[in-house]
């Protein structure tokens, strides 16, 4: 008698589940029209955020980075690298057209998490004290006199904004960060003082975006580099602007040639597909109506989107059989990581998946209901991707639209980086569908997205060397 009992129990579990699955998708779905309008939406808020400031939902701040690296950059420089969980610090060394870059060394910590929450001098002189730490194993490799002011590209990835290549004001902290004391302030200032304190003879030349640097990096190797794509924790996109195209630049002394502008896209919000786990999210976040596209596309939060639909359809269902985790209750307990892994596995009973539901959320599943988890990740990740391709072709709609072919009729390149395009090949293959169903196939073949891999770190000390007070580095 067991059988036809257990097939019942999963067949009620599935009627129950099944209008909150459909739902989901239907609330998900991003059919070419609606890409389109979102590609055109995105192009106009660009628009009117160079227009003014404040003039849309996009910061579309100038970055005051005006040249692009060459190739002939030259010398001894350092980077460091604060945006998400990671903080990193690099020495790269630069020998010209020739020999490019000579040697690089790097060392990455985690950020502890009571500093994301704490006070803004205790975040800057963590960050010190690692640049110290590393600073001090300075030589070896690169056996060189130590004279002189070391000069530093500061990636800082968060809305900042900027007076000039090397300052800038935070307008907000981003993806989780409450720091307090820093909104308001000039963030080189705040990390000079830090480094002050640690006794170290350094100086920030270039304080740039994590996209700026990746462009920059990016465009070091490759001159067709026009736009530059995290996606990662958070998102966001650059792009090479006509200063002439930047009317809120006017006072800029020249409107000749090109400067970055770092979107902050992860800002736009006109005409998203949401669902009501993605109002929830915001409501319950620390930035509730803010970073809406972030809060959409990007690895903080997908993870968390499918928890909340799970939990939806345990309170609905036995899905998970009759109790409800207390793990599946907790915020951000399941992670973007954990839905890509569940998304790759390929066994018959899905054994991964119920692994996973298991250890990272408390919850016993059986094969059905482990096929729904992978729908509901694969829906939220769907859309992600693709809403993520009509932001890209958002930029390069306007671009082109400003610049007569000179962006569709060539080979223009995106560079990309961050760990969700990189690990989850779903979402990257979503993302590069949407781009081609968008372009069509005749323009897709001249848009090239590629990888630039942690370049935005080589990228912040090219931008370093360009903006270099002391010349010539030895
Ligand atoms: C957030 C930040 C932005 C950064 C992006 C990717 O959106 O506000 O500055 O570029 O994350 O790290």
């Amino acid at each position: 008698f067991s059988r036809p009992r257990v097939i019942m129990a999963v067949q009620s579990n599935v009627i129950s589940v099944a209008p909150i699955l459909t739902k989901l998708k239907e609330d998900c779905a991003t059919p070419l029209p609606v890409l389109r309008h979102l590609a055109a939406a995105m192009a106009s808020v660009m628009r009117a955020g160079l227009a003014v400031d404040g003039g849309s939902d996009l910061p579309m701040i100038p970055s005051y980075v005006d040249a692009l690296p060459t190739g002939n950059e030259k010398g001894l420089f350092y980077a460091l690298d604060l945006g998400g969980t990671n903080f990193r610090v690099l020495r790269v060394q630069l020998g010209g057209k020739e020999e490019r870059v000579i040697a690089t060394e790097f060392e990455q910590v985690s950020i502890p998490p009571e500093l994301m929450f704490g006070t803004s001098e205790e975040l800057f002189d963590f960050i010190a004290s690692v640049l110290a730490k590393f600073a001090e194993k300075e030589g070896g490799e690169f056996n060189l006199p130590d004279c002189q002011t070391r000069e530093i590209g500061f990636t800082f990835s968060f809305p900042v904004k900027q007076t000039s290549v090397d300052s800038g004001i935070l307008i907000k902290w981003t993806k989780g960060f409450a720091v307090s004391g820093t909104a308001g302030k000039d963030v080189v200032a705040c990390l000079n003082e830090a480094m002050q304190r640690q006794g170290l003879n350094m100086r920030v030349s270039a304080l740039v975006n994590d996209t700026v640097g990746t462009l920059a990096g990016a465009r070091y190797w490759d001159d067709d580099v026009m736009v530059a794509v995290i996606l990662g924790t958070g998102t966001n996109a650059c792009y090479v602007e006509r200063k002439d195209a930047i009317p809120k630049l006017q006072s800029h002394n020249s409107t000749s040639g090109g400067m970055i502008i770092n979107t902050e896209w992860g800002a736009f919000s006109n005409g998203l597909p949401l669902t009501e786990f993605d109002r929830e999210m915001d409501a319950d976040s620390i930035n509730p109506g803010e970073q809406i596209f972030e809060k959409t596309i990007s690895g903080m939060y997908l993870g968390e989107i499918v928890r909340r639909v799970l939990l939806k359809m345990a309170r609905a269902s036995e899905l998970f059989g009759d109790s409800i985790s207390e793990k599946l209750l907790t915020p951000f307990m399941l992670r973007t990581p954990d839905i890509c892994a569940m998304q790759q596995d390929t066994s018959e009973d899905l054994e991964v998946v119920g692994t996973i539901l298991l250890d990272v959320v408390g919850v016993s599943s059986n094969a059905s209901a482990r096929q729904i988890v992978v729908e509901v990740c694969d829906t939220i990740a769907k859309r992600g991707g693709r809403l993520a391709g009509a932001g890209i072709v958002g930029i390069l709609e306007k671009m082109e639209e400003d610049s007569e072919g000179l962006i569709f009729g060539k080979r223009t390149v995106v560079a990309m980086d961050g760990g969700l395009y990189e690990h989850y090949p779903q979402y990257r293959t979503y993302l590069q569908e949407a781009v081609q169903e968008l372009l069509g196939p005749q323009t897709s073949t001249n848009i090239v997205i590629e990888h630039t891999k942690d370049g935005s770190g080589i990228g912040a000390a090219l931008l370093a060397a360009a903006n270099s007070k002391y010349g010539h580095h030895f």
